[in-house]
């Protein structure tokens, strides 16, 4: 089935493969860029760029996800600059979901952290942009829309591996890997686009053993 799907964060460095993978898939593809310079980027790799900004006013963000199946959010403030986790991982990621719904947008996956879903037990220094995390995770489930969170645990840059674990709460015991590259979070997101059993989930996400397809079905595993 053809959809439209938009992303939000869709230059940052797992937007980037999720927009790389959708396309890949023959899905066109809206990416929602910030600055005016990044559209020729999003043009080069095929898809329709769109400026918007997540702290914008529910109503612009809204004209920028008009007439999209499904809505990615890849978004996040990448820097540490106090209070930047508050605007952007909670109260923009809370105006995108309240952006979708007024569009009427459907459906909503929205890109996670682990330990979203317990900041306390998460590393210290982290445990700021795991509430703001946490809150707009939270808003999403409350939203009304058909919604998915991955959480995955510290990103890489390696190549996708295609091996992940994956459920609604994974064990974090130390000695087991924790991290997962970018390309596999995309492959992820993706797949649960169309997996009928991701819908109305939230799930924990890292390197692993098991494959995709074999491992997403099986969300409340462990
Ligand atoms: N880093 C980790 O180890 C880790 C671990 C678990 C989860 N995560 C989460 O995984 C996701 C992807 O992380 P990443 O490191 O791949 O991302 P990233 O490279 O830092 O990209 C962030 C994206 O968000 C966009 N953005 C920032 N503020 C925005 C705003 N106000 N409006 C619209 N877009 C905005 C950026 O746009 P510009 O290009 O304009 O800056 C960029 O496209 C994030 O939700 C992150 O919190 C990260």
């Amino acid at each position: 089935m053809t959809m439209l799907v938009t992303v939000l964060g869709t230059t940052g460095k797992t937007g980037r493969l999720i927009t790389a993978e959708l396309l890949a898939r023959g899905l066109p593809v809206r990416g929602v860029v910030r600055r005016p310079e990044a559209q020729d980027v999003v043009r080069s790799q095929g898809a329709e760029p769109v400026l918007a900004d997540l702290r914008s006013a529910t109503e612009l963000l809204a004209d920028a996800l008009t007439g999209s199946d499904v809505v990615i959010n890849a978004a996040a403030a990448s820097d540490p600059q106090p209070g930047l986790a508050e605007a952007v991982d909670r109260d923009g990621a809370i105006n995108a979901v309240n952006a979708a719904r007024k569009a009427g947008v459907p459906r909503f996956l929205q890109v996670s952290s682990l330990f979203a879903d317990r900041p306390d037990q998460g590393p210290e220094f982290l445990q700021r942009v795991l509430r703001a995390k946490q809150v707009s995770d939270q808003a999403l489930v409350d939203s009304g829309l058909s919604w998915t969170i991955v959480r995955p645990g510290g990103l890489t840059d390696d190549p996708g591996t295609g091996l992940v674990r994956i459920a609604e709460r994974l064990d974090i015991t130390p000695g087991i890997p924790r991290t997962i590259p970018r390309a596999d979070v995309a492959a992820v997101t993706v797949a649960a686009l169309d997996e009928p059993t991701s819908r109305f989930r939230a799930f924990d996400l890292t390197s692993g053993t098991t494959s995709i397809t074999a491992a997403l079905p099986t969300t409340t595993g462990s």
